[in-house]
């Protein structure tokens, strides 16, 4: 255990402008100096790299490993700069590398030698992983935030139409007739699986690699629990070399992010075909349309389309990151610099589409009407004939059977299926009961469709309450996990 006692007058060479530069006799290529920066993105990091030093400064000062006067200097010097990159005026020079390099420069500026005794105990490897950690915290808090708000719209729109009905759609063919509320519930189940995911990923980061040093930890007395303790994680990593090594941590946030992105897309192309003169379903608002440089009658629904368009991008960033972690041995290396601009396009991707799909959902208009006639088809009622059969004892495939011939009957004869009598209907089956066409009607089929999870209108009412209740336990959730700045 170092003491107090006598730690040397701190007189630094800086001869050379790189920390790490005492082993080297010539300066670097300005291309290698070029190619090997990060500063114009992991400035993203930077808020998180002050708030790690400031924690394990705090340690080492308390632990004894560098005076608690430098400490101090040392945390006060660096609550000054938190206040400057929070204020967005902490200038960054792309010629110190990356954003560990500016923070302590931009340090030792402000407080002078002193700020050399705060990489103590420390290497870049476990700090860029810690920080890594503390923006995945938030980023993942946002994309939350920001799920739970398109799910509050989207259940508010779908209690508006409860009594909304429109076609189901199975390969794009119409199928069943099914309430609006229903068809937009089931992206709420989405997006609400979304969120779980992540949720989920906290609990693969509750531990805090610093002390964790380049690889195998570090010979002084550091107080690992101490610097989890004071940036909100359960505990210390376990084992040095994977937390320098591993990123899975935010491959898992990349994975939850191209998922979400990929519902969000199936919900944007829903609204594209939708708002199309052939379907006419729906309206995007003059907010959330743009219109055509060229043929004045158009309104675009651009939107949706690059949110479909980004859904991409944000399946690259996974792949992205996936590549980038294959086949590296233990542990740090520099690939792994290339973690940064996958992971921060994907949170601020998804965080801007949900955010513009919050907004064009809220202001859709509706045309019920549209809806209305489309699901209108008998046809979409074929099933129900087949399972009025099977209700009278008749085995499915026979029931199948026996109404695709009627389906094709009235085909041919270009007639409406509510067309057939009884009579005509007992001629296909015996089984058809006297009653049977009264099957063919709309508001019948959807209340008949009343078990569990299906589209009757007390289950949708149910559903939706389920939903509102389970979107205010998770504004709970999180405003119980909300960390102070
Ligand atoms: N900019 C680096 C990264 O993002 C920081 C860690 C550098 N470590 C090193 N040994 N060169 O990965």
């Amino acid at each position: 255990m170092l003491k107090a006692r006598d730690f040397p007058r701190f007189a630094p060479d800086m001869s050379q402008d790189k920390p790490w530069g005492g082993r080297f006799q010539e300066g670097t290529d300005p291309t290698v100096e070029r190619f090997t920066a990060s500063i114009h993105f992991d400035r993203e990091l930077a808020r998180y790299d002050v708030r790690g030093s400031i924690a394990h400064a705090r340690m080492l000062g308390r632990s004894g490993v560098i005076p608690q006067a430098d400490a101090d200097a040392i945390v006060r010097g660096l609550e000054q700069l938190l206040g400057e990159i929070e204020a967005g005026t902490l200038a960054l020079d792309p010629r110190l590398e990356d954003v560990h390099m500016n923070i302590e420069t931009r340090l030792r500026e402000r407080i002078g030698a002193v700020a050399g005794r705060l990489h103590t105990g420390r290497s870049r490897n476990d700090q860029v992983a810690t920080d890594l950690a503390l923006y995945l915290r938030e980023a993942a808090a946002t994309v939350r935030h920001g799920l739970v708000d398109l799910r509050r719209v989207l259940v508010t729109r779908a209690r508006e139409h409860l009594d909304t009905v429109l076609p189901g759609y199975t390969h794009l063919q119409r199928a069943q007739p099914v309430r609006l509320a229903h068809h937009w519930l089931a992206f709420v189940e989405m997006l609400g699986r979304d969120a779980e995911r992540l949720a989920d990923l906290r609990k693969r980061l509750a531990r805090c690699p610093l002390g964790s040093g380049a690889i195998a930890g570090s010979t002084l007395p550091l107080d690992r629990d101490a610097t989890a303790r004071a940036l909100g994680f359960e505990g210390p990593t376990r084992n040095s070399m994977d937390a320098v090594a591993s990123r899975d941590a935010a491959l898992e946030f990349l994975a939850a992010a191209a998922i979400s992105m990929v519902h969000l897309s199936r919900l944007a192309e829903e609204l594209v075909l939708w708002s199309t003169a052939e379907f006419g379903f729906v309206e995007l608002s003059d907010a959330y349309s743009t219109g055509s440089s060229l043929m004045p009658q158009k309104k675009n629904p651009d939107v949706p389309e690059l949110v479909r368009g980004k859904a991409g991008r944000v399946i690259g960033d996974l792949v992205t990151l996936l590549t980038v972690v294959k086949g590296l041995p233990l542990t740090y290396n520099r690939d792994l610099q290339e973690d940064k601009e996958p992971l921060f396009d994907a949170a601020a991707t998804l965080r801007d589409s949900l955010a513009v799909m919050t907004g064009a959902v809220a202001t859709l208009r509706v045309r019920i009407d549209r809806m209305r006639a489309a699901a209108e088809d008998p046809m979409l009622l074929a099933t129900d004939l087949a399972e009025a059969l099977v209700r009278a004892g008749v085995p499915f495939r026979e029931a199948h059977e026996a109404v695709g011939k009627i389906v094709a009957h009235c085909l041919a004869k270009e007639i409406d299926l509510r067309a057939l009598g009884q009579r005509e209907l007992r001629a296909f089956h015996d089984a058809f009961a006297s009653d049977a066409n009264e099957l063919l009607a709309l508001e019948r089929a959807l209340e008949e469709r009343s078990m569990f999870g299906a589209t009757a209108r007390v289950r949708v009412a149910e559903a939706l309450d389920a939903a509102d209740r389970a979107l205010d336990a998770e504004c709970a959730l999180l405003d119980s996990e909300r960390e102070e700045p």
